[in-house]
């Protein structure tokens, strides 16, 4: 069997190729892979095949984005009658009035949205409008927990070991980083109410608000305790601050998204990823008296916002057409698969003797390689020997024709069967299989 990199000599040509043009051939580092990154050539349903001919399940599915796989039917026919209409004007269309709606209706603590272009985008329009909501400068957020990259979101995304003091410190994530963002970032360990009331209680009068995602993927993909999520409201609200939810990713775990799951209502919520039907696109949501501030109509508004191709009717009308296929019943389907491979995965561990587990709620699931009790960011930190499996898991996978994300993450989608999900779990359990063999 030939195994990657000899498996894909096109991609490594064109990674060559893009070298040249691109800072180590690479445009987002998320997808860099040592050597050379695997290049797509189509996708179809839950499939993914390279320039090379290999074909893979699709697992990443673009970091969670692409919850009806490739080439959804509804947002080919979405997007083909809108092309030859034109794809971004200088003026609204009635696309955006129509996701908005759908959004509005399956939300219960939304009344206002307003759109964007990406998640870094949204979560950035959160943080801003939370500051000019309250009139506050700080920001509350938890360690290890990834929004995109804006800087005051991305504060203490890698803190590690070297840095850790017993309450997190805010850490530079980027080189550059100016000391006035870290002055107004506070950081937070996750599912820690004392924690966070004791944040409150030395900085509470400035702080704007806090920003969390009830399962933050880089931070573990641990859910949030309810009773945390409710003592977060609680003190936010007792401080005059804001919650907001980043639902970027978490949107994807049932049909009012994590905050219908647990039942509780944030302020603003950012959304992303699969809204957009495949497409580019962000959005920040949330009761119409914090949403006001986005509001021309009175003059200039306490925040103005632009974006020469947010809601593009491409985007509204291929992310109509891939929520309006988001029923209750693709939750159950999604849920019943996402089940099946997590207990599957964790049945495995134990049977092969191997320290780990696998989390996640819904259609997501993440490998941990630890022994400890997972609770937070810290309590998976994984060692370089934990590291190691990581990146063996990940390869395993890889030739075994599996699509992970490098740090242990996976997403299923709509177009995938019972038999999808159980071949995807059997290469799940003998590459786990493999690796207690070299432990
Ligand atoms: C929770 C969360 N928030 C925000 C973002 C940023 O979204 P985008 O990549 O569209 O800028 C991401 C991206 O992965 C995310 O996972």
């Amino acid at each position: 069997m030939s195994t990657y990199p000899a498996s894909c000599p096109r991609s490594e040509e064109l990674y060559s190729r893009a070298r040249k043009v691109m800072p180590g051939g690479n445009t987002r580092t998320t997808v860099f892979m040592d050597p050379f990154p695997i290049y797509a050539e189509r996708g179809e349903g839950c499939r993914m095949w390279d320039v090379d001919g290999n074909v893979y399940y699709d697992c990443i599915n673009n970091f969670t984005a692409m919850i009806h796989g490739y080439a959804q039917p509804e947002a080919i026919a979405a997007v083909q009658d809108q092309l030859p209409h034109g794809t971004a004007f200088g003026a609204p269309t009635q696309s955006e009035i129509e996701l908005a709606e759908l959004l509005v209706e399956r939300l219960p603590s939304v009344e206002q949205i307003r759109f964007a272009n990406s998640g870094t985008e949204g979560v950035m329009m959160a943080i801003k409008a939370a500051r000019a909501f309250t009139n506050r400068p700080k920001i509350v957020k938890i360690e290890g927990a990834y929004h995109g990259s804006y800087d005051f979101a991305e504060v203490s995304l890698d803190s590690s070991p070297e840095n850790w003091s017993d309450m997190p410190a805010s850490i530079a994530y980027a080189k550059g980083t100016p000391q006035g963002v870290l002055f107004d970032v506070v950081v937070v360990p996750f599912n820690d109410i004392e924690a966070l009331k004791a944040v409150f209680s030395v900085h509470g009068s400035d702080i704007a608000g806090i920003l969390i995602d009830p399962m933050p993927n880089r931070a573990g993909l641990i859910p949030a305790r309810r009773d945390y999520l409710e003592a977060l409201v609680e003190t936010a609200h007792a401080a005059g601050a804001l919650v907001i939810f980043d639902e970027v990713i978490s949107f994807r775990l049932g049909y009012a998204g994590a905050q219908g799951l647990w039942n509780i209502a944030p302020d603003l919520t950012v959304l992303g990823k699969i809204i957009g039907g495949g497409f580019p696109v962000g959005a920040i949501a949330g009761r119409a008296e914090i949403m006001a501030v986005f509001d021309p109509t009175r003059g200039k508004p306490a925040l103005p916002h632009g974006g020469t191709f947010t809601a593009n009717p491409i985007t509204m009308r291929a992310g109509l057409a891939a929520m309006q296929a988001l029923t209750a019943d693709a939750f159950t389907h999604l849920d019943h698969l996402g089940a099946m491979v997590r207990g599957g995965t964790n049945d495995a561990f134990e049977r092969h003797g191997l320290a780990g587990r696998c989390v996640g709620l819904g259609s997501l699931f993440k490998i941990h390689f630890t022994g400890n009790n997972i609770v937070d960011y810290r309590s998976v930190y994984p060692s370089a020997a934990e590291r190691q499996k990581l990146n063996l898991l990940h390869r395993g996978l890889l030739d075994r024709g599996v699509l992970s994300a490098s740090y242990g993450l996976f997403a299923l989608s709509t177009p995938m069967t019972d038999a999808d999900a159980s071949a995807i779990l059997t290469a799940i359990d003998d590459t786990l299989k493999q690796i207690a063999s070299l432990s």
